[in-house]
C-alpha cells in the first residue's frame, strides 16, 4: 500500500475535550483574523485565552461555540469535528457549551427567573414545577437567594449579574462552559469574587472551561494553562507561571506591561486536576 501524502495527526485523548488544529479564519477573503491556531483545552482545566484588543479572541470564542465556522481546519468539541457540520448538527453541539456573555446579556424586561429558566423552556421537556426549581438550586449554588427571583437584571449588582448569567449558562448541564471576558468593567473586588465564582464552578460541576480575558490577574488566579493570541497567531501557552519564566519575550512583555504583580496572586495552576 502506498504512503499517506501526510503523516496522520495524533489521536484526539478522551481528556482532549476542545481541540483546534490548523484552524484559519477570514471574514472577507483577504484578512486574515485567525492564522493556524493550534490548542487543546482539557477536561476539567481552565483555560485562559490572553491578548490584546484586535488579537482575535472573541473570534475564536466563537468558532468554539460554533456560532462561527472556522475558514480551514479542524475543531473538536468531545471528539467530535465540528468543522463543516450542517446547522442542525450545530445546534446539538451548541448545547454542549455553554456561553457566558462579557456583560452577562440578561433580558432586560424579563425577571431573573424569566432569565435563568431560559434555555430549559426552550430546549427541554420540564415541567415548569422542575423548571423553577431547578432555576432555585442553581442560583443558591451561585450564592444568591430566592429573593433575586422577582427582581429585573437594572435592580442587579455586577457581581450579582455574572451570577444570574452564569446559572443561565449551567441550567442545560454543559460539559463546557465558556466565558467572553468575564471580569471587564468589573471592579478588583469583583473581579476578583468572578474568578472564585469561575474555579468554585469549574469544581463543583466538573466542567471544561474556556475563558477569554485581557485580564492578567484573572488569568494568573484561574488558568491551569494560559494561552497567549497575538494577531491571530498563539506565541506562548504553559501555566501563568511558565509564561512569565518563558523564553517568549512577547509573554514576559504583555504581563509585565499590565502592571499587575503577579507574585502575589494565588494559582490553581499548581494544583492538580
Ligand atoms: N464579523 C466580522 N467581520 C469582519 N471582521 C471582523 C469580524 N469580527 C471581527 N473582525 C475583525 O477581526 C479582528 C479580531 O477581532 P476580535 O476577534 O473581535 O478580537 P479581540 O476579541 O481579541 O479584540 C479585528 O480586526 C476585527 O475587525
Ligand atoms: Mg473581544
Amino acid at each position: 500500500m502506498a504512503a499517506p501524502p501526510t503523516p496522520p495527526s495524533p489521536p484526539i485523548e478522551p481528556n482532549d475535550t476542545v481541540v483546534l488544529r490548523k484552524v484559519r479564519k477570514s471574514y472577507d477573503g483577504e484578512h486574515e483574523v485567525l492564522r493556524g491556531i493550534d490548542l487543546i483545552a482539557r477536561k476539567g482545566e481552565t483555560t485562559v485565552i490572553i491578548g490584546g484588543s484586535g488579537a482575535g479572541k472573541t473570534t475564536l470564542l466563537r468558532l468554539i461555540v460554533a456560532l462561527e465556522q472556522p475558514t480551514s481546519g479542524e475543531l473538536y468539541i468531545e471528539g467530535e469535528n465540528i468543522a463543516g457540520l450542517p446547522e442542525r448538527e450545530l445546534n446539538r453541539v451548541r448545547k454542549k457549551l455553554g456561553m457566558v456573555y462579557q456583560y452577562a446579556a440578561l433580558l432586560d424586561s424579563a425577571s431573573v427567573l424569566e432569565n435563568v429558566a431560559f434555555p430549559l423552556v426552550e430546549h427541554s421537556s420540564m415541567k415548569r414545577k422542575e423548571i423553577d426549581a431547578k432555576v432555585m438550586d442553581t442560583l443558591r449554588i451561585l450564592g444568591l437567594d430566592d429573593s433575586v427571583l422577582k427582581k429585573f437584571p437594572a435592580e442587579l449588582s455586577g457581581g450579582m449579574r455574572k451570577r444570574v448569567g452564569l446559572a443561565r449558562a449551567l441550567m442545560l448541564q454543559p460539559p463546557i462552559l465558556v466565558y467572553d471576558e468575564p471580569t471587564s468593567g468589573l471592579d478588583p473586588l469583583t473581579s476578583r469574587m468572578v474568578d472564585d465564582l469561575i474555579e468554585e464552578t469549574r469544581e463543583r460541576f466538573g466542567v471544561t472551561s474556556v475563558v477569554i480575558s485581557h485580564d492578567i490577574a484573572s488569568c494568573f488566579r484561574i488558568a491551569h494553562q494560559a494561552i497567549l493570541l497575538i494577531k491571530g497567531q498563539i506565541v506562548a501557552r504553559g501555566t501563568p507561571d511558565e509564561l512569565m519564566a518563558g523564553d517568549s519575550d512577547a509573554a514576559r512583555d504583555f504581563i509585565k506591561r499590565s502592571g499587575v504583580d503577579v507574585k502575589n496572586i494565588g494559582r490553581v495552576s499548581d494544583k492538580r486536576v
